[in-house]
């Protein structure tokens, strides 16, 4: 059944099995004998996690950040905040995967792949369901190392993905119902 707030599934309870276990499959093989971190950008990103942690065959550590967002239509020019940083004293041994839900406008990772870069971290590379070129700021260059699907600006939500908190847990990637939002902003 479909919420009624939904206007259209994106990407399907199927699709999303597909996509994680195709992702976990070239993880497991990139990174055999490495010691890899499987690193939850908090709180998008745990349903993701989840299922990929679950479908790598290979030995992951995990650990979780929380990084504050701008919100959806304001095009950041300052820093984004740590809200929860990573508490390892020595990283100089660690291939780092962020895990991540969805790519816009691409600041908050490349300010995190700097930030885990600085901090000594072997390699830092990102995973993510999704990404929205489109909304790409012009002045960062970001290509994620692995990623489920591309999609169109539009504004998505459930697998992890909130508007106002809600719809995280839906089971598929749907597209919100503008008259969800319109009222409101
Ligand atoms: P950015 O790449 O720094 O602009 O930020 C990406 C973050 O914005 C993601 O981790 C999400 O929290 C949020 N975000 C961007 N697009 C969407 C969307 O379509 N639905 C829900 N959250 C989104
Ligand atoms: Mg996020």
């Amino acid at each position: 059944m479909i919420n009624n707030d939904i206007e259209s599934i994106l990407v399907s309870r199927e699709e999303l099995d597909k996509i994680t276990q195709d992702i976990a499959d070239r993880i497991s093989e990139d990174y055999r004998g490495k010691r890899l971190l499987l690193l939850c950008i908090l709180k998008g990103s745990v349903v993701f996690m989840g299922d990929l942690m679950k479908k790598i065959s290979i030995p992951v550590e995990i650990d979780f950040m929380k990084v504050s967002s701008y919100g959806r239509s304001t095009t950041s020019s300052g820093t984004p905040t740590i809200l929860l940083d990573l508490h390892r004293s020595d990283i100089s041994d660690i291939d780092i995967l962020i895990v991540e839900d969805i790519i816009d406008s691409g600041h908050t990772l490349s300010y995190l792949t700097t930030y885990l870069k600085n901090k000594g971290a072997k390699s830092v590379r990102i995973a993510t369901v999704l990404d929205k070129p489109d909304r790409r700021d012009p002045s960062i260059n970001l290509t994620p190392d692995y990623c489920g699907r591309v999609i169109p600006d539009e504004f998505v939500v459930g697998y992890g993905l909130d508007y106002d908190e809600k719809y995280r847990a839906l089971p598929y990637i749907g597209v919100l119902s503008p008259k969800v939002y319109q009222n409101k902003n």
